[in-house]
C-alpha cells in the first residue's frame, strides 16, 4: 500500500532558470496539466524555481512555486525528484547538473553547450547513479529530433544528416533574402523575440549549430561527443549580394549543420551552404528548423518545426519530463541509452579535417574587365581537376572597372580548391579574396 502511494504521489520538479524557456515550461505544464498527467501516469508539479532577479516580470504565473536566487537549494532539496536546467551556459549550469546527479535527481536540460562539451562526463555520472539526463530541447527547439533518431530510426545505419539547426541564423537569412533587411537590425529583432543565445555571437558564428550538430552526430553514428572536431563557419560574412546571386542561379543560402559517414571517416561541419531551391529544406524560413536524416533502410526523412521560442522549446522540455516520469520505476539498465548506442558500443571513428571533405562550391570573384581573364581562371580550375557547373558574369557595378564573376563548381576535395583559389587570387587581374560558399544538392 505504501509503495502504491509513493508511485501515485505527484512528481516534484525543481526549475533552474525562469527566462524564455523556463517561463514557457511553467506555462505549458500548467495549461496542459490534465493531458500531461494522463500521459505520464502521475501529476507533475513545479515546487521550486530559481532566477537571478526575483523582481523581474515573468512570462508565466509563478503562484505556488517557491522562488529563490539560490539554485543549489533546489538541487539539494530532498523534495525535488527532477531538476530541469534552463539557465544555459557552462557556469553555474555544469556544477548544478553534477550536484543534482550526485543528489540522486534526474535531469532535464535544454543546454546544448553543456551537453556538447561535457555530455560524455555527465552521462557517465548519470549511469553510475542510475539516473536519466534528457536533452531533447537542446537540438532544434520543438522538433523531437533526438527521439526520432535515437528511437524511431534505431533500425537504420544513418548515412548522413543535414539540418537548419539555428533559428536565429535562419531568421536573419530569411529576412535578408525576402526583405533585403540589414543583418544587425534582424539580429536585434531575433534577440527581442527570445530566439538568440545570451551571447548572440554563438548563433551568428555557427557555434550554437555546432553544439547541436555534435549531439546529433553522436546519436546518429554512435560516436563520442566531440565538439572540438567540428568545422565551424558562421553567417557574418554572407552579404545581400551573395544571397541575390545564389537566387539568380536557383539556390538559397542556409546555415547547415552536416554530418556524413564516408569510407574515410565522419564529416562534421557547420557553414553557410547553397541548396537548390527545389529542395524542401531550402524553403524552411524564419525561425523554423528542419533536419534531413538519411537512413539506409528508410531513405531520406525530414523533420520540421519551430527551432526556438518559449513554448516550442517548452514542448520538448515537457516531453522529456514525461519520459523521465514514465521510466522512474524502470530498471536503469533497460532504459534507452543517453546517446542511442549502448555505452560499451560507442565507436571512436575518425573525424575528417575540412581539407579532406568533398563538396561543390559557389565562388565569387572580382575581375578586371578585359579579354582572357575568365580563360585564366577556368584554366587554373581545370588544372586542379575542378569542373564548372555554371558561370555568370555580371555588369560592373556603377562606374567600376571590375566585374563580378560567379562560378559554381562540381564536387571537389577542399584542399584542391584551396590550392586553386590561392592561384586565382594571385592573378594580377583578380582583386581581393575570392568569396566561397559551399554547396550541397542533398540528393
Ligand atoms: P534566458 O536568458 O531567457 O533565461 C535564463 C534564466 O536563467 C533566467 O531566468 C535567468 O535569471 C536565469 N539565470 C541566469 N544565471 C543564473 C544563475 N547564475 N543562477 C540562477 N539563475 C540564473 O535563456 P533561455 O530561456 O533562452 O535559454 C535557456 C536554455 O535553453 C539555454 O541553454 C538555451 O541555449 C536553451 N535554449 C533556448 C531556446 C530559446 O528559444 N530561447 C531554444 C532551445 C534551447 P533572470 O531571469 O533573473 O535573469
Ligand atoms: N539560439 C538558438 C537558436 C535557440 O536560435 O536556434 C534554440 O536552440
Amino acid at each position: 500500500m505504501a509503495d502504491r502511494e509513493s508511485v501515485l504521489k505527484p512528481v516534484s520538479i525543481g526549475l533552474l532558470g525562469l527566462g524564455t524557456v523556463g517561463g514557457g515550461t511553467v506555462r505549458v505544464l500548467t495549461r496542459n496539466a490534465g493531458e500531461i498527467t494522463r500521459r505520464a501516469g502521475r501529476a507533475i508539479q513545479i515546487v521550486a524555481a530559481s532566477a537571478r532577479d526575483l523582481e523581474r516580470p515573468r512570462i508565466c504565473d509563478t503562484d505556488g512555486i517557491r522562488l529563490t536566487t539560490d539554485s543549489r537549494s533546489i538541487v539539494t532539496d530532498p523534495a525535488v525528484d527532477i531538476v530541469v536546467e534552463l539557465i544555459g551556459g557552462l557556469d553555474p549550469a555544469r556544477a548544478l547538473v553534477f550536484e543534482a546527479l550526485e543528489n540522486g535527481k534526474h535531469v532535464v536540460t535544454a543546454n546544448k553547450m553543456l551537453i556538447a562539451l561535457h555530455g560524455n562526463e555527465i552521462f557517465a555520472k548519470a549511469r553510475e547513479k542510475g539516473l536519466m539526463v534528457a536533452f531533447e530541447a537542446a537540438v532544434a527547439g520543438g522538433i523531437p529530433i533526438i527521439k526520432a533518431i535515437r528511437e524511431g530510426l534505431a533500425g537504420n545505419k544513418v548515412e548522413w544528416l543535414a539540418g537548419i539547426i539555428n533559428g536565429t541564423c535562419n531568421f536573419i537569412l530569411t529576412e535578408m533574402w525576402e526583405k533585403g533587411r540589414d543583418f544587425a537590425d534582424v539580429l536585434a529583432e531575433a534577440q527581442g523575440l527570445g530566439y538568440a543565445e545570451a551571447d548572440p555571437t554563438f548563433d551568428v558564428e555557427g557555434i550554437d549549430a555546432a553544439h547541436k550538430l555534435t549531439i546529433l552526430a553522436s546519436i546518429a553514428f554512435g560516436i563520442p561527443l566531440q565538439f572540438d572536431k567540428v568545422y565551424v563557419e558562421g553567417i557574418s560574412g554572407i552579404t545581400a549580394l551573395d544571397v541575390a546571386y545564389a537566387e539568380a542561379l536557383g539556390y538559397r543560402i542556409k546555415l547547415l549543420g552536416i554530418a556524413r559517414r564516408s569510407l574515410e571517416g565522419i564529416e562534421l561541419r557547420v557553414h553557410p551552404t547553397l541548396i537548390p531551391e527545389r529542395r524542401l529544406i531550402a524553403n524552411v524560413n524564419g525561425v523554423m528548423n528542419a533536419i534531413v536524416v538519411k537512413g539506409d533502410a528508410v531513405g531520406p526523412t525530414l523533420y520540421y518545426g519551430a527551432g526556438a521560442g518559449a513554448e516550442p522549446t517548452a514542448s520538448s522540455v515537457v516531453a522529456d519530463i514525461v519520459d523521465v516520469v514514465r521510466t522512474l520505476t524502470s530498471d536503469p539498465e533497460n532504459r534507452v541509452p543517453h546517446l542511442a548506442f549502448q555505452p560499451g558500443a560507442i565507436a571512436d571513428l575518425p573525424i575528417l579535417p575540412i581539407s579532406e571533405v568533398e563538396t561543390a562550391y559557389y565562388l565569387r570573384l572580382s575581375a578586371e574587365d578585359r579579354p582572357g581573364v575568365l580563360a585564366d581562371v577556368t584554366r587554373i580550375l581545370a588544372n586542379h581537376g575542378i569542373s564548372i557547373e555554371a558561370i555568370i558574369q555580371k555588369e560592373p557595378l556603377n562606374g567600376e572597372s571590375r566585374l563580378p564573376i560567379i562560378l559554381l563548381t562540381h564536387k571537389v576535395r577542399e584542399r584542391e580548391l584551396n590550392d586553386a583559389v590561392a592561384q586565382i587570387e594571385a592573378l594580377a587581374t583578380i582583386s581581393g579574396p575570392v568569396k566561397r560558399i559551399r554547396m550541397e544538392t542533398l540528393g
